[in-house]
């Protein structure tokens, strides 16, 4: 053992403190041996409403065995977890909080290492930052995702979720097929079947060298599942013995490697702010720009929905990442993951069983697939929209604002007859960005209006200060920052102003002489949302802007132990 183990400040304690600690964990059957062991914790997500993370207490059995075998002494403890589809406003107002139950959990327990089960969206960016602010040993088991639903013999997955809407407003699906189409989604359980949000934070998760290698692509019924789950386990404890701490995996070459992974992968743009956030916890300087510079360029690799065609099961049967992060050997930097080897030593011997699904880096599905910054006088610091899954011949296009001063403006008015809206106009929403919604929702891809989509227009440039869901697609600017609800530019837009965005050019600029836009200034007032108690009122006070990862300001940095005093 390199270092002392840090559960020995509980357990080793003689007297009435040491009683204390050993006589009420003794109330769950554990001998007296147990408590010179290294002590993991097993950070647990698992929640009814939580349905893609419902199979993790099968999966911590599976960690506890791995522990077990090697020596160690593993508890399973809870943490707060984000259920992605039936939170509200959204699950990103609460990750900030969900980090800090990690955070403060890992730190006031007696552990000396961490496995942490993540699946559903925020659940791994939440996790992963906790720890890494305590930066302990630490390893991520990722859920993987469910089967891909099957309805009338096709398959159905969450990126049918936007074109059933799409029917659903031209009144093509009534109620009861949606409710058949329902029962024919979730096949199993897991967290959603596409590169949407929840496999890009698997895949980053597996790039940043946070968990071991091929663990993304595992779907959550395999049995193979259970069995890197028990590796995992078996792995903390080497990572203990050998002090290998999250400072020493997340480093700045680690963050590169996960820029470059990601846009192979036709990976979310919620990996931004996601990225973002964990970087600051360990202070590695990540900058928005570093997303286009190192991630614009690369190719993409993988023929997965909403991207591309297939499903993530077929990406584990192609091979999984370790496929993928061969190719990309020229673009990737050696440094150390969980097992102490890089990314692309634990790739070496990875081949690929299906070409039609994982392309080779001689002959991609894309060339420069990776997401792109742009700036401007409408996002002086910055916003980002993800080419891939935008319409070529909108990446140049200046066109007049529509305007919806907030998600529910554009409820109301979608698709009233009096919408002065056609095929050149540009979408545009406020108030959904970090303060403004609160919480920064996946409503930047604003569905069409009836009127356009009956004309078999399938897209519109949409400029938001919002997010998307990772399963989403369009020509959407999104986390334009600073945000309307800030000040930021996006608040002065006004009905018919032009708009030009320029892909290539990098740049986003709403055509306004001064005159005009001081006026509006003087007449524009912060939006009043009525919070005034609780996290959502801490929230507003401390969250930065989407170009920082909109973590709260006093969360960045980390403390491995924090002068705690005893707790008698
Ligand atoms: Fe949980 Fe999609 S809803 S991953």
């Amino acid at each position: 053992m390199k270092k002392k183990l840090r559960s020995r400040a509980w357990f080793d304690k003689k007297g009435r403190d040491g009683f204390i600690y050993r006589a009420w964990m003794k109330n769950q059957g554990i001998p007296d041996d147990e408590f010179h062991k290294p002590i993991i914790g097993i950070c647990n997500t698992w929640s009814e409403l939580t349905p893609c993370n419902a199979h993790f207490r099968e999966l911590a059995e599976s960690v506890k065995r791995g522990v077990l075998e090697s020596g160690g002494f593993p508890v399973e403890f809870p943490v707060m977890s984000l259920g992605e589809t039936l939170m509200k406003p959204t699950t990103m107002l609460y990750r900030n909080l969900a980090s800090m139950d990690v955070e403060e959990s890992i730190r006031a327990n007696p552990l000396d290492g961490v496995v942490l089960l993540c699946g559903c969206d925020k659940t791994t960016p939440s996790l992963i930052m906790g720890a890494a602010s305590v930066d302990l040993p630490t390893i991520v088991v990722s859920g993987g995702a469910m089967l891909t639903g099957r309805y009338k013999g096709k398959p159905l997955a969450t990126s049918d979720v936007w074109r059933i809407a799409d029917k659903v407003t031209l009144g093509e699906l009534d109620d009861s097929e949606i409710r058949e189409m329902e029962s024919c989604f979730g096949r199993s359980k897991g967290h959603c079947m596409v590169m949407g949000t929840a496999s890009t934070m698997a895949v980053m998760t597996e790039a940043l060298g946070m968990s071991l290698p091929g663990c993304a692509a595992i779907p959550a019924p395999d049995s193979r599942k259970k069995v890197i789950a028990q590796l995992s386990g078996r792995e903390i404890m080497k990572m203990v013995e050998e002090d290998r701490k999250v400072s020493d995996i997340l480093t700045r070459e680690a963050f590169e490697n996960a820029i470059v992974v990601n846009s192979a992968t036709g990976g979310s743009s919620n990996f931004i702010v996601h990225l973002l956030a964990i970087a600051g916890r360990v202070g590695v300087e990540l900058d928005l720009k570093d997303f286009d510079t190192i991630g614009s360029k690369i190719p993409l690799l993988t023929n997965l929905q909403p991207a591309g065609e297939y499903y993530m099961e077929d990406f584990y049967y192609a091979g999984g990442l370790p496929v993928v992060v061969k190719e990309l050997q020229s673009y990737l930097k050696e440094t150390p993951t969980a097992n102490g080897k890089s990314i692309t030593e634990n790739s070496a011997s990875a081949v690929n069983y299906n070409d039609d699904v994982l392309a080779s880096i001689d002959s991609p599905f894309k060339e420069n697939a990776g997401i792109v910054v742009v700036y401007g006088n409408l996002a002086e610091n910055g916003a980002v929209i993800k080419p891939a899954a935008a319409s070529e011949h909108l990446l140049v296009h200046k066109g007049k604002a529509v305007v919806f001063e907030d998600i529910e403006d554009y409820h109301a008015r979608i698709n009233t007859p009096d919408l002065q809206i056609d095929e050149t106009s540009i979408m545009v929403l406020k108030n959904a960005g970090p303060k403004g919604y609160p919480g920064m929702a996946e409503v930047g891809n604003m569905a069409l209006p009836k009127s356009i989509l009956e004309q078999g227009i399938t897209d519109l440039v949409r400029i938001s200060d919002g997010r998307m869901s990772g399963t989403a697609y369009g020509t959407t600017v999104l986390h334009v920052s600073p945000e309307s609800a800030a000040g930021g530019m996006l608040a002065f837009v006004e009905n018919g102003d032009e708009i030009t965005l320029d892909v290539p050019n990098r740049s986003l600029t709403l055509h306004i002489d001064e005159e005009n836009l001081a006026q509006r200034k003087a007449n524009w007032e912060a939006p009043d949302l009525g919070i005034d108690r609780g996290y959502i009122k801490l929230y507003l006070e401390h969250v930065e802007q989407a170009d920082k990862g909109a973590d709260m300001d006093f969360l960045r940095g980390k403390s491995v132990d924090m002068k705690l005093r005893e707790s008698h």
